[in-house]
Order: structure tokens, then sequence, then C-alpha cells
């Protein structure tokens, strides 16, 4: 174990303060090591009070994301068997991407604590700094895919929806097909990749964007983003809600069965005035139904025909601060 991380685990055991020659002893290293160990520390994030005489005493954990301590917590039967863990990447999708094509396994889950080129949908980027958001993408081999394949994008909306409601209280509901919203208000985006030879689908790959630790947003975003952190009113570590996430989706894509109901019952989209583009053309109309292959069903404002939407941009009325 690196020097720095035997002093933070000797920290966490002690209670009181602990002086700088008691860890030079216990742990057989100089003075001089021991000081570099705690700046290399702080410099991390961790907060630790040091008094002449008294010595160290560890204050404050950073929110980081650390595989080790995943594994040992996380509660799922075949998603995040493996767990890969980066300080800074592209993107977590194009990281499960490149090792699915080396042959990586059905679960396996990349997050990162930070994006450089983070993407959302419709080739937009998503803006992923160091630490407040929470990054993450995962394989699905086609064992764990369901059919129709475009429903495993409303179930990792439900998976995120579902765990957000249950372990914090937040009343997250879904915007079709799979933005987790908060009060009209975005939460999380999903993006979903796939790779398919002729007619069948080798893997997909759901990647997870979510607002965790964000005090605010700039005033261009504030009418339409929120963050967990806000709406709880106080932090919320982000493993904690990667795992109770992984938790959720790894039951639904065991079942890949899609909860219609449920999913009804939670989305935003139902029963408002929406949006919606066929071809080069913008309509107009009312979403009344989710069909059980996941269409969003709208009628049409032009001659009340019954239109299934499978993909696009859609605009609810009032959700995001978007009028019709
Ligand atoms: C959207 O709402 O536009 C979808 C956003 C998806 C963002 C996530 S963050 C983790 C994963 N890696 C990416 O590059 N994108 C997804």
């Amino acid at each position: 174990m690196a020097i720095k991380e035997e002093v933070l685990q000797y920290l966490r055991k002690s209670t009181g303060d602990v002086s700088g020659e008691e860890l030079s002893e216990r742990l057989g290293i100089s003075r001089t090591a021991v000081w570099k160990a705690v700046n290399a520390l702080r410099e991390e994030g961790y907060e630790i009070a040091s008094a002449t005489r008294r010595g160290y005493h560890l204050l404050k954990e950073p929110d980081r994301i650390d595989a080790e301590d995943l594994l040992q917590n996380l509660d799922t039967q075949f998603l995040g068997k493996e767990i890969q863990v980066f300080k800074e990447i592209d993107s977590t999708n194009e990281e499960v991407k490149r090792q699915a094509l080396r042959g990586a396994q059905d679960g396996l889950v990349i997050v990162s604590e930070e994006q450089n080129g983070g993407k959302g949908r419709l080739g937009r980027a998503w803006n992923s700094p160091f630490g407040t958001g929470l990054y993450f993408s995962f394989l699905l081999r086609p064992e764990h895919i369901p059919e129709p394949l475009t429903n495993a994008t409303l179930l990792a909306g439900l998976g995120v929806a579902r765990a957000l409601r249950h372990v914090w209280g937040l009343d997250a509901k879904i915007k079709w097909p799979n933005d987790v919203v908060i009060g009209n208000k975005k939460v999380c985006g999903i993006l979903t990749e796939m790779a398919a030879e002729m007619d069948k689908v080798q893997y997909i790959v759901p990647g997870i964007g979510i607002n965790v630790g964000n005090q605010s947003f700039p005033d261009e975003l504030a009418v339409k983003a929120t963050s967990i952190l806000i709406e709880t009113g106080k932090p919320v570590k982000r493993s904690d809600v990667l795992l109770a996430i992984l938790k959720e989706l790894d039951k639904l894509f065991l079942k890949k069965e899609f909860p219609l109901k449920e999913y009804s019952e939670l989305c935003v989209s139902l029963h408002k005035k929406v949006r919606y583009t066929r071809g080069l053309k913008s309509y107009t109309g009312t979403a009344f139904a989710i069909a059980p292959s996941g269409e969003l069903m709208v009628r049409s404002d032009e001659d009340g025909t019954e239109i299934p939407i499978s993909t696009g941009e859609v605009i609810v009325q009032g959700i995001y601060g978007q009028n019709i």
C-alpha cells in the first residue's frame, strides 16, 4: 500500500489527534514522509486539521468514487461485477465501446470523475466537470437486451428515477424517452449507443449522466437543470447514487420486461401538449399513452390521428421552461 494510503487509513481509525511522531513510528516511515503524505491528501480534497504538539485529525473526506469501495457494497447479480473508475476520460460510452470490441463481459461498468469529451443526445456535448456529476456507462450483451431494443433506454431512465425516489424520496419522473426530471428540471440524461451486424445486435451501451453535487447552474441553464444537492438540500455521495442506480438497473435488465404501468405513471410527457418532428416538419398534439413497445402515442392537433413517436426530440409544454 502507498504511504499516503497508510497514513489515510491510520487517520481514519483514530478518533482523536495523531502526532506526526506516532504516525512515523507506527508506520515505520520518516516524519518528512508523513508530512508529504498529509499534504498530498489535502491536495486531493481531504480536510486534515493540524495543531502543533497535538498532531493531525481527519475532518472530512472528499466525495471520491473508488472501485474497491463500490465492489464491496454492490448488491447486483450481473451489472457491475467488473467496475472500472477513471479520473479522466474522453467519454465513458466510448471506453465501454472500446472494451466491448476487445471482448469485455456483459455488465461491465465504466465510471469517470470527469469526461473531456462527454456526449449528449443529438450530437450535443455533455458538460462533465471533475467531481460534481456522476458519469457512467455499461455494457449489455444480447442476454440482457430487452425487446424491442429501444426499450433499453426507457428502462435505464426508469432505473434512475426509481433509485432517486426510493433512496432519497425525490419526486423524480421521466420525460419520454429517458431524461429524468424533478419538478420540470433535468437531473439526468441518458445516451444509449449500439453495435449491430446485419440484423443482429451485438451489444448496447447506455451512458448515464447525473447532476449530483452542483450547487447552482449558470442563468441560461438554471431554468432547466437541477441537481440532487439542490433538491435534497444536503450533500449526497456519488458512489451511493451509483450503487442505488446499479441495483435498480440490474433488476430491470435481468427481467427485461417493460413495466408499462409504472413507466406511464412516472412519465411527465403524458397528458400534455407536445411538439414533435416528422420528416422536416414540426407538429403539435397531446401525448396520451406509452405503447407497450415504448413509443410515445400522440393525438395530432391537425386531424386527431394517433401517431406513434419513436425517435427524435419531443418538446413538452412546461418542461424545461419550454412552451409549445
Ligand atoms: C442527454 O441528455 O443528452 C444525454 C446525456 C448523456 C451523458 C452521459 S455521461 C456518461 C455517458 N458518457 C457520455 O459521453 N455520455 C453519457
